[in-house]
């Protein structure tokens, strides 16, 4: 079973790697945004709940993010692997997950980090909130505060990790295809 988290900061392009993730290596994708905003648009309490902090860019609760994963792993439990991108966020969603996995005997395989500049990081969200509709894209301040999170609250879990010997930073700028070329050669070498 390969397990992978996608990690890096807003606008790094985990999404967009997912997509390739999948079709070279079959894997089920969690995204723990994507999740959260179908909880919006269909209103459920949960959604409304977690919209006030993400329109903010600040973390929902550890306890609302993780019971979603674990209802998704419960869900797939024919699943070749899973890509799991935007969770976990912080030490204790990693561990949480650990955990889960453990239970499973299903361990993560690998953390493959984008690092992308942070001006890159802007343009990207910027240019996307033209289009996306996402509240969290359409302003400066906000997009900046989700890259502090980032980088207060998330960030560690890289050493948590590391610990393990098990993240591979990437390099994520330069085209969607040179990007998806370096993670397709990091996971076969794992
Ligand atoms: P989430 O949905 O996870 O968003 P994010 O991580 O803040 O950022 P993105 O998904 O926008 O970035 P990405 O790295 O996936 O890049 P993408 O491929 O989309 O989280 C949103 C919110 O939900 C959080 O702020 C939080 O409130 C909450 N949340 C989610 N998970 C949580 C958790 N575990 N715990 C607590 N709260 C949680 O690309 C971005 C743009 O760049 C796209 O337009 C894309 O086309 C473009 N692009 C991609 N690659 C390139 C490239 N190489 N060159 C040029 N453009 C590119």
């Amino acid at each position: 079973m390969l397990n992978l988290i996608l990690f890096g900061p807003p606008g790094a392009g985990k999404g967009t790697q997912a997509e390739f993730l999948i079709q070279n290596f079959g894997l089920i994708h969690l995204s723990t945004g994507d999740i959260l905003r179908h909880e919006i648009e269909t209103k459920t309490e949960q959604g409304l709940a977690a919209k006030a902090f993400m329109d903010k860019g600040e973390l929902v609760p550890d306890h609302v993010v993780i019971e979603m994963i674990k209802n998704k792993l419960a869900a797939n439990p024919d699943a070749k692997g899973f890509i799991f991108d935007g969770f976990p966020r912080t030490v204790d969603q990693a561990k949480a997950l650990d955990a889960m996995l453990e239970q499973n005997q299903t361990p993560i395989t690998g953390m493959l980090s984008l690092e992308v500049e942070k001006q890159e990081l802007i343009n990207r969200l910027l240019f996307r909130g033209k289009t996306s509709g996402r509240s969290d894209d359409q302003d400066v301040s906000i997009i900046e505060n989700r890259i502090s999170v980032y980088n207060e609250k998330t960030a560690p879990i890289k050493e948590y990790y590391e610990a393990q010997d098990k993240h591979v930073g990437i390099n994520g700028m330069g085209t969607v295809e040179e990007i998806a070329a370096r993670l397709k050669a990091a996971v076969g070498s794992f």
